[in-house]
């Protein structure tokens, strides 16, 4: 027996449908009566909310969890939320001591789950129910300026080395109703860009033929929203009217992150990619003839089981070609359970620690290059956060660029400012004018 627990502490790893995922879970405590503690170290309860996509992602997990425990002994009730939790289910309280392992489609039961650890024992759903759990999460009701809007999840892509179509399970795209309500209502809880998100978050479909470019013209009719972003896309469900939407949506930001993983025909097809280098320059000219100046991000990876020096080479001439704003890279990480950790050709840790190193020093010279290139340009920055000096406040430009101003204004605000600064990772701007929203 527990006593149930009053205060709980989220921490969240992995991608933005985790985050997503993590302020739903809170406001599900939340409605429960439970209070948020200001951190783990204070909590009742605390859930981890986790990621599996690559072997250190994981073993994170159980570092945190021995973290956790007390100086005299005693610990929180933890929860194991996310992608560990949907991969290892039971199997992870026979490595360490937690009370509840609930998958990412199960979570609208951790009320339940909790409630069941309290009388004893471990509490387990790893479910993947056909009803949805949105339905049953309480309304969005406070967030901050920018806030995730998961529209589509799953995937049933398959790459090789992916282990998120075993812990998402297949692609399930929401309703259309459920997402213009949920939008509306993050804008009345003061949002003010909303990013789509999905692990093919470009593969939403209403299964009648409506896809997510009607999604995003139906959002750029709320009133109060002034940005609307989405994220991750696949190269192959990017559809010509998404393509369009770039054109003449204005709201739509001029950014987009279409992973390519390598730049090799035959490294693409071993990870079954299904698009080849040639086909992902192609369409990023069709992206580019609809916006000229839109950002362009990437993943890669690096030391994919059999990549050759040559090989590894056309992934560096691809960079070159495209010019990415920004761009994530790492290093192949065997997952159990997928095709790719049976192949044979493992790249020695040296190898691809030295890939690793070309491929960030060619990203980071064209991210300081593209940052470089904004000085001079007015835009608008929709401010977020404050920064480190009084006065100070840090927003994004419309090609996701983090921007600093000194400016007599609040967060949440959308100010003209004019770019006069670039370092590597970030801007200064002069505020010009409070834009219209
Ligand atoms: N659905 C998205 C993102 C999936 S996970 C997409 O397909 O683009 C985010 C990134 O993690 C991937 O794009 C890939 O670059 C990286 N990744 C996935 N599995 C990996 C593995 N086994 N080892 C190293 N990186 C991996
Ligand atoms: Fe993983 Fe590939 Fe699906 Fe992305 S598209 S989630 S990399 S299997
Ligand atoms: Fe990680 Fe799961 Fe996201 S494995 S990257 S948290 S979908």
């Amino acid at each position: 027996m527990n006593a149930p627990p009053k205060t709980f502490h989220v921490k969240s790893f992995g991608c933005q449908m985790n985050v997503y995922d993590g302020e739903r879970m809170g406001e599900l405590m939340t409605a429960q009566g439970l209070a948020v503690a200001p951190d783990a170290a204070s909590a009742d309860l605390v859930i981890l909310n986790t990621c599996h996509i690559r072997e250190r992602a994981t073993e994170k997990v159980y570092s945190d969890i021995g973290r956790l425990r007390r100086d005299d002994g005693t610990r929180p009730m933890i929860a194991v939320a996310g992608c560990v939790a949907q991969a290892e289910g039971a199997e992870i309280a026979r490595r360490t001591k937690v009370d509840v392992v609930v998958g990412p489609q199960a979570y609208h039961r951790l009320p339940e789950l909790v409630a069941d650890a309290a009388r004893g024992g471990l509490a387990v759903d790893t479910d993947m129910p056909v009803e949805s759990k949105f339905g049953r999460l309480p309304a969005r009701r406070r967030v901050g300026p920018s806030a995730f809007l998961t529209v589509q999840e799953g995937c049933d892509k398959f790459c090789t080395y992916c282990v998120v179509p075993y812990t998402r399970g297949a692609e399930v795209s929401r309703p259309f109703a459920a997402i213009v309500d949920e939008a509306n209502a993050l804008v009345d809880a003061g949002a003010r860009e909303i990013t789509l998100l999905g692990q093919n978050v470009n593969a939403w479909t209403d299964g009648d033929g409506r896809g997510l470019h009607d999604l995003i013209r139906a959002l750029d009719r709320i009133a109060g929203l002034a940005r609307i972003r989405y994220t991750t896309s696949h190269p192959n469900d990017m559809a010509q009217g998404l393509i369009d939407a770039h054109a003449d949506v204005e709201k739509l930001m001029p950014f987009l992150h279409l992973p390519v993983q390598s730049g090799n025909d035959r490294v693409l097809s071993a990870m079954n990619r299904a698009h080849s280098r040639d086909g992902y320059l192609r369409l990023l000219d069709r992206v580019r003839a609809a916006r000229p100046d839109i950002a362009l991000s990437g993943d890669f990876i690096v030391g994919f089981p059999g990549e050759t020096d040559a090989e590894f080479a056309d992934t560096l001439s691809l960079i070159d070609a495209v010019g990415y704003a920004q761009a994530f890279s790492f290093k192949y990480s065997a997952r159990p359970g997928t095709p790719a950790a049976d192949m044979a050709g493992a790249i020695p840790a040296d190898v691809i620690d030295d890939r690793l190193q070309q491929l960030q020093a060619a990203l980071n010279r064209d991210q300081a290059a593209f940052n470089a290139a904004s000085v001079g340009r007015r835009c608008d920055v929709l401010l977020e956060r404050p920064g480190k000096r009084v006065g100070q406040l840090i927003g994004k430009s419309p090609w996701l660029q983090s921007v600093h101003v000194i400016a007599d204004a609040s967060i949440g605000d959308l100010v003209t400012v004019d770019l006069v600064h670039a370092g590597p990772n970030s801007l200064a701007g002069e505020v010009v004018a409070r834009a219209a929203a």
